[in-house]
């Protein structure tokens, strides 16, 4: 997997980009893909079939997927399912880290202008829809394609619910062990995690415990993870539909309720039918549409600051 390296912003700017910001405070914005939806909708697949399509490489916008560790309680992709397609902003942070809406504005940016300059299209892909505002309020949001992958919420649920069941016979409980803090101090870094703090009491009493009231205490821990999960993918849509309704944002909606309701090759072939066709041909027609230019607002303030520098070295000359 291809990470995103934490260098100085600006520091390589190819010399052309720079003599075009210092004579244009207007420069044409990136075009880039965002995929929203509630956790289990399927972001990270739609991301992927997206970028096996158009040039194209992914930037994570989940909060936790960010850090490093954990990665069968987040469910992050594995280098199977990323089929060769570039990764930024996937399980780069140290755990203890705080990771916060501002530090992934600042590493989205650097991605998406890297990937840019490469002759790509971002694809910013996560659950984290919090982040994902703050970075379209440093752009402009008309320069973004909003792809919304939507799940009726009784069906996701039973999806999500099966989902946690799964992750437990996959070594989640193994995994959340890493991040079993003894002081019972879920508050920072990848501990906020659901699937971390819920295992605690488990954790502290197994040892003190008789093995019924082991597997008692597990059930509930993991029953708590359910209806956790469950109430994360709630606030998501929520926080969609306010994207929608009161920032105005475009998002182009796609129903991939039926997929949900099919098994194996059928479920495939709804996915493919119903979320992935339409969405290829959404992204294809926003690449083709002519650039929006418009005064940037974060970058020139900071582009400026850069290249003061290079202003004074020429007029030195
Ligand atoms: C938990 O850890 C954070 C960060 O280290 C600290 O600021 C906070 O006070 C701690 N909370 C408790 C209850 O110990
Ligand atoms: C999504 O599709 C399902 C199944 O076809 C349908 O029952 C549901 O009403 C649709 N939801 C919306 C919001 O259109």
């Amino acid at each position: 997997m291809v990470m995103s390296k934490q260098t100085q912003p600006f520091q390589d700017i190819p010399a052309g980009r720079l003599k075009m910001d210092i004579f244009s405070p207007i420069r044409p914005k990136e075009k880039v893909v965002v995929v929203m939806g509630a956790t289990g909708t399927g972001k990270s697949r739609l991301s992927i079939d997206l970028a096996t399509r158009f040039p194209a490489e992914i930037i994570n916008s989940d909060k936790i997927q960010v850090y490093k560790g954990l990665n069968i309680v987040t469910n992050k992709v594995t280098e199977e399912e990323c089929r060769g397609i570039p990764h930024h902003l996937l399980g780069i942070i140290d755990p203890d880290q705080e990771f916060t809406a501002r530090n992934f504005c600042d590493m989205a940016s650097l991605a998406i202008e890297q990937i840019v300059g490469r002759g790509q299209v971002p694809i910013i892909a996560g659950g984290s829809n919090s982040y994902i505002e703050a970075l379209v309020d440093d752009y402009d949001a008309s320069n973004f394609c909003f792809l919304w992958v939507d799940v009726s919420m009784p069906i996701l649920h039973t999806f999500l619910a099966d989902r946690v069941d799964k992750m437990v016979q996959s070594g989640m409980v193994e995994d959340a062990l890493n991040f079993f803090d003894p002081s019972g101090n879920y508050s920072r870094g990848i501990r906020k995690a659901t699937g971390v703090p819920e295992f605690d009491s488990y954790f502290r009493t197994r040892e003190l415990v008789d093995e019924e009231t082991q597997a008692k205490v597990l059930q509930q821990a993991i029953q708590e993870i359910k209806d956790n999960t469950c109430k994360l993918g709630c606030r998501q849509v929520e926080k969609i539909h306010r994207l929608r309704n009161i920032k105005g944002w475009k998002l182009h909606r796609l129903n991939a309720t039926e997929v949900f309701r099919k098994r194996g090759k059928e479920a495939d072939e709804a996915w493919e039918k119903l979320v992935v066709r339409p969405s290829a041909a959404i992204v294809n027609q926003f690449l083709h549409r002519p650039r929006v230019v418009s005064t940037s607002k974060v970058s020139s303030k900071a582009t400026v600051a850069a290249i003061a520098p290079a202003i004074m070295a020429a007029a030195t000359h």
